[in-house]
C-alpha cells in the first residue's frame, strides 16, 4: 500500500523527474504536473495527500496559487519548492498556509522526513475535524476534546443535565477540566445567554466571600461605604459556579444552603429578602463525603449540591485522549505564537502517552505550550517536555532481560546447572539491586535524585542500599557507580 498519495507541480523536467524517482522508490504514489493550471486540474480530479509545488512557475505566482488551493482543500498538506532559501518566503509561505518549504538543492533524506511528518499531519488534522463533527453530532461541545470512552460518558450526562435547572456537583482531581464542565454545562443549558459566574471559594477570606455573594449594605461592616450587589443578584437567570466548595466556612455553607433551598437570601447588613433565580454548580477535587463523614462538611447541603454527580476521570485512565489534546493544544499554542503548526515525534508522543500526569490535562496543556514557545522546528522530540515528563520514562527505561534471572528449564543444560537454582527471592533481589545500580548510575551517584525517581523515600534507599550491598563510591570525573564486588563493569553484577 503506498504511504500516501503526492502530487508534484514543478515546471523543470529534471525536478519532476528526480522526485517521481524518489518518491516512487520511497513507496509513494505519485502524479505529476508541469504547470499551476495542470496541477490545480489534477487536485479538481482526485484529492492527494500532499503537494510539493514550485513557488515560481511559469503560469502562476506560487503564493497566489497556494491560496487558491486553501480554499478548496484547507487540509491539504503543502511543501513549497523554493530556488533559494529568504526567512521572508518562508514567512509568507507559512501565512499562506504551507506547512514547510525545501531549498534547492536539496537532501532527500530531509525531504523523506518532511514529507513523512506532513502527511502525518494531515492525517491528525483530518481525524480533529471528524472526531469534533462527530461530537458535534452527539452534542455541541467545541472547547471539550477527548474520545475515549469515558470522557463520553461525562459528555453524555453533560448533555442530559445541561437542560435542567438542578445543582450538579462536578469532581475530579486537579486540572481534569471541571471549570470546562461547569461551563459547558451552563453553555449547553437555557441560561446560556445569562451570566457565568465562577467564584473560587478557596481563595476568599470568610466575610469578603459572603459580601461578595450577598451584597451589603452600607455600614453593615467597617469598611462597607456603600452598598453593593452579590453576585447572587448579578447571577440572576444566570449560573453561579462554586470552585472548591469544600472550603467554605460552616456559617456560609448555612447560608448558601438557604439559598439553595429556598432560593432567596439577605444582603449583609440588611432586612429584606432577594428572590434569585440562579443555577448552582460546584466542583471539588476533595472527596466531600468523606469530609461530611469527619464532620468538616454539612450532610444537608453536600446532598442538595450532589442532587447529580459528574465525576471527571484522571488523565491517566483515558491515555487515548492523550494525542487529541496534544493536537488541540498544538494547533492553539502555534496559532497564538505565530508558529506553523508543529507535530511531537513517535518518541515526544510515547514519552506523553507513557507519563502518568499527575496534574492532568493543565499539566500537559502547559507541557504543549512550554514545548511550542522553545521550539525551532516544526517537530519536537521529547527533549523539548518538562524534566519531570522526561525522567520518570527514564525510571521506566529500565530494560532487564527475564531469561537472565530464571532458572534453566528441565533438561537444559547450562552452566547454571551444577549450581542450585536461585529462589524466587534471590531473584527479585538481583532485578532490585540491578535498578538501584542503574538508577544511581543515572544520577551520577545522586541518591537524592535517585530516591525520587524510584519514588521512595531516601531512607528506605539508603537501607536497600546497604542490605544489597550496591557500593556508591563516587569516582572523580565520570562519577559512575561501581558494585561493591569492584570491577570496571557497572552493567553486570555477579551474584553474591
Ligand atoms: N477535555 C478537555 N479538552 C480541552 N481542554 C481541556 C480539557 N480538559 C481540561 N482542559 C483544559 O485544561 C485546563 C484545566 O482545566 P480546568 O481549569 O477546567 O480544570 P479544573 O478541574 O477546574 O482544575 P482545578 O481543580 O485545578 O481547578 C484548562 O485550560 C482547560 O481548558
Ligand atoms: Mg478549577
Amino acid at each position: 500500500m503506498p504511504k500516501g498519495s503526492i502530487l508534484v507541480v514543478d515546471d523543470e523536467a529534471e525536478i519532476r523527474e528526480g522526485l517521481e524517482a524518489l518518491l516512487t522508490s520511497e513507496s509513494f504514489d505519485v502524479t505529476l504536473a508541469e504547470t499551476g493550471a495542470a496541477g490545480l486540474q489534477r487536485l479538481e480530479d482526485r484529492p492527494f495527500d500532499l503537494m510539493l509545488l514550485d513557488v515560481s512557475l511559469p503560469d502562476r505566482n506560487g503564493l497566489d496559487m497556494l491560496r487558491e488551493i486553501r480554499l478548496r482543500d484547507p487540509h491539504l498538506s503543502i511543501i513549497l519548492i523554493t530556488a533559494y532559501g529568504s526567512i521572508d518566503m518562508a514567512r509568507a509561505a507559512f501565512k499562506s498556509g504551507a506547512q514547510d518549504y525545501i531549498t534547492k538543492p536539496w537532501s532527500n533524506d530531509e525531504l523523506i522526513a518532511q514529507i513523512s511528518l506532513a502527511i502525518e499531519g494531515r492525517r491528525l488534522r483530518e481525524e480533529n475535524v471528524q472526531l469534533k463533527r462527530a461530537l458535534k453530532q452527539r452534542y455541541n461541545f467545541p472547547n471539550i476534546a477527548g474520545k475515549s470512552e469515558k470522557m463520553l460518558a461525562v459528555l453524555d450526562l453533560v448533555a442530559q443535565v445541561a437542560p435542567s435547572r438542578s445543582t450538579v456537583l462536578i469532581s475530579g482531581e486537579s486540572g481534569t477540566g471541571k471549570e470546562l464542565i461547569a461551563k459547558a454545562i451552563h453553555a449547553a443549558s437555557s441560561r446560556a445567554d445569562k451570566a457565568f459566574i465562577p467564584i473560587n471559594t478557596g481563595s476568599i477570606p470568610v466575610d469578603l466571600l459572603e459580601s461578595q455573594l450577598f451584597g451589603h449594605l452600607k455600614g453593615a461592616f467597617t469598611s462597607a461605604i456603600a452598598s453593593k450587589k452579590g453576585l447572587f443578584e448579578v447571577a440572576d437567570q444566570g449560573t453561579i459556579f462554586f470552585d472548591e466548595i469544600s472550603t467554605i466556612s460552616p456559617e456560609t455553607q448555612a447560608k448558601l444552603l438557604r439559598v439553595i433551598q429556598e432560593r432567596e437570601f439577605m444582603r449583609l447588613g440588611g432586612t429584606e429578602t432577594i428572590k434569585v433565580d440562579v443555577r448552582i454548580l460546584a466542583a471539588s477535587n476533595e472527596d466531600l463525603r468523606q469530609l461530611v463523614r469527619e464532620g468538616r462538611f454539612r450532610e444537608d447541603l453536600f446532598h442538595r449540591l450532589n442532587v447529580i454527580s459528574i465525576h471527571l476521570p484522571p488523565l491517566r485512565e483515558r491515555k487515548e485522549d492523550i494525542p487529541l489534546l496534544i493536537g488541540r493544544f498544538l494547533g492553539q499554542f502555534c496559532r497564538e505564537n505565530g508558529k506553523p503548526l508543529r507535530v511531537f515525534t513517535q518518541g515526544a508522543m510515547k514519552v506523553a502517552m507513557d507519563y502518568d500526569w499527575p496534574g492532568n490535562v493543565r499539566e500537559l496543556e502547559n507541557a504543549v505550550e512550554r514545548a511550542v514557545v522553545l521550539s525551532n522546528d516544526p517537530t519536537m522530540d521529547a527533549d523539548l517536555l518538562p524534566e519531570s515528563v522526561r525522567t520518570s520514562e527514564i525510571a521506566k527505561g529500565v530494560r532487564l532481560e527475564l531469561s537472565e534471572f530464571l532458572p534453566p528449564a528441565p533438561g537444559e543444560s547450562g552452566h547454571r546447572a551444577a549450581e542450585p537454582a536461585p529462589t524466587l527471592f534471590e531473584i527479585l533481589e538481583e532485578v532490585e539491586r540491578r535498578i538501584l545500580i542503574e538508577m544511581l548510575e543515572r544520577t551520577k551517584g545522586n541518591q537524592t535524585e535517585a530516591a525520587e525517581l524510584l519514588q521512595i523515600p531516601l531512607s528506605t534507599l539508603n537501607q536497600k542500599i546497604k542490605r544489597l550491598g550496591v557500593e556508591t563510591r563516587r569516582r572523580s570525573g565520570a562519577g559512575r557507580v561501581a558494585p561493591s564486588t569492584g570491577g570496571e563493569s557497572t552493567e553486570i553484577l555477579p551474584g553474591k
